[in-house]
């Protein structure tokens, strides 16, 4: 099998400028992953990283966030289970995505979909909006994707199959799988709950275990949504469970670029590498001049504040 080496970027929430841009211009990664979620928390600042990420003479490949040309309505609809201010805030979705898509440049946007990253290497876009729980975002998911379901999502992500089969299979998604555990600090753990519970979708669960029935390899899971940290614990939950050599990843490390106590400022990432028909992950902290670091000491604690930045 060829060798292959991607970058896989999580949730970048408006951290990402000029110095991501010369760093993954300049690396030799076959292609960079994005889990979504662009935009900061001030108006448009999604902007500023869209237009950073088109640039990119890299392949790129990405898929939507629930941040990803959604509204305040709803989100909060969403979060609040109000179907009235889904409905409502959703007037527009499908032309902010395309806006969204074209601002983009050449990405790929991903989402119920499979594409070959070489002769034996498939990547398969998981359900695109994703925030865990029950469907999110329907009213675009039925109209764009056809979907109305957590069973029309799997079985939307079970007809990719035969573009799958017998290949060596990547799945991005924002959100990663159910089944990863349900303390508050497992990969997909639920941690906006004193109980916790597993806060992965079923939908992905149950696709993952389709192809696990046909005999078919899945050697990276890579999502995001749940963020590192879990502040009222001042941990950080499991990143990367790894099983038979196969790897399933929660980049979402938020903010990515952060500064730590000594004041340096470092750049997030983690680095896939398949040598030999075998995948290696790492994380790897990018430094102000370039130098690459691929774990920081515990007293380097980090300053969690978006103001470093
Ligand atoms: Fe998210
Ligand atoms: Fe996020």
């Amino acid at each position: 099998m060829e060798n292959l080496k991607l970058a896989l970027i999580g949730d970048i929430h408006g951290f990402w400028d000029r110095k991501d841009n010369e760093y993954f211009d300049r690396s030799d990664y076959d292609a960079l992953l994005l889990t979504g979620d662009f935009p900061g928390y001030l108006p448009f600042s999604g902007r500023t990283v869209t237009r950073g990420i088109a640039k990119l003479n890299k392949t790129v490949y990405w898929i939507p966030g629930n941040h990803d040309s959604t509204n305040v309505v709803q989100l909060l609809g969403e979060i609040l289970h109000s179907k009235w201010m889904i409905r409502t805030g959703s007037i527009g979705h499908q032309f902010r995505l395309t806006c969204l898509q074209r601002r983009m440049g050449d990405t790929v946007c991903l989402g119920y979909s499979a594409t070959d990253l070489d002769s034996k290497t498939v990547l398969v876009g998981a359900r695109p909006f994703s925030m865990g729980g029950p469907l999110s975002f329907l009213p675009l998911l039925k109209k764009v994707y056809g979907v109305s379901s957590m069973k029309e999502s799997f079985e939307k992500m079970k007809s990719l199959y035969p573009k799958i089969q017998g290949k060596d299979c990547i799945v991005l998604a924002h959100n990663g799988p159910a089944g990863y555990g349900s303390k508050r600090d497992d990969i997909w753990g639920c941690d906006f709950r004193k109980k916790g519970g597993d806060w992965g979708d079923g939908d992905l669960r149950r696709f993952l275990d389709f192809l696990k029935e046909k005999g078919e390899k899945v050697s990276l899971i890579l999502a995001g949504h749940m963020h590192r940290k879990i502040r009222d614990l001042n941990r950080d939950r499991t990143w990367k469970v790894s099983e038979n050599s196969s790897h399933t990843i929660n980049a979402a490390k938020v903010p990515r670029i952060f500064k730590t106590k000594e004041g340096n400022l470092y750049r997030h990432h983690i680095r896939l590498e398949r040598k030999n028909g075998i995948w290696d992950c790492q994380e790897i902290f990018v430094a102000e001049k370039g130098e690459e670091r691929i774990s920081l000491p515990e007293d380097e604690e980090f300053l969690f504040s978006s103001d470093t930045f």
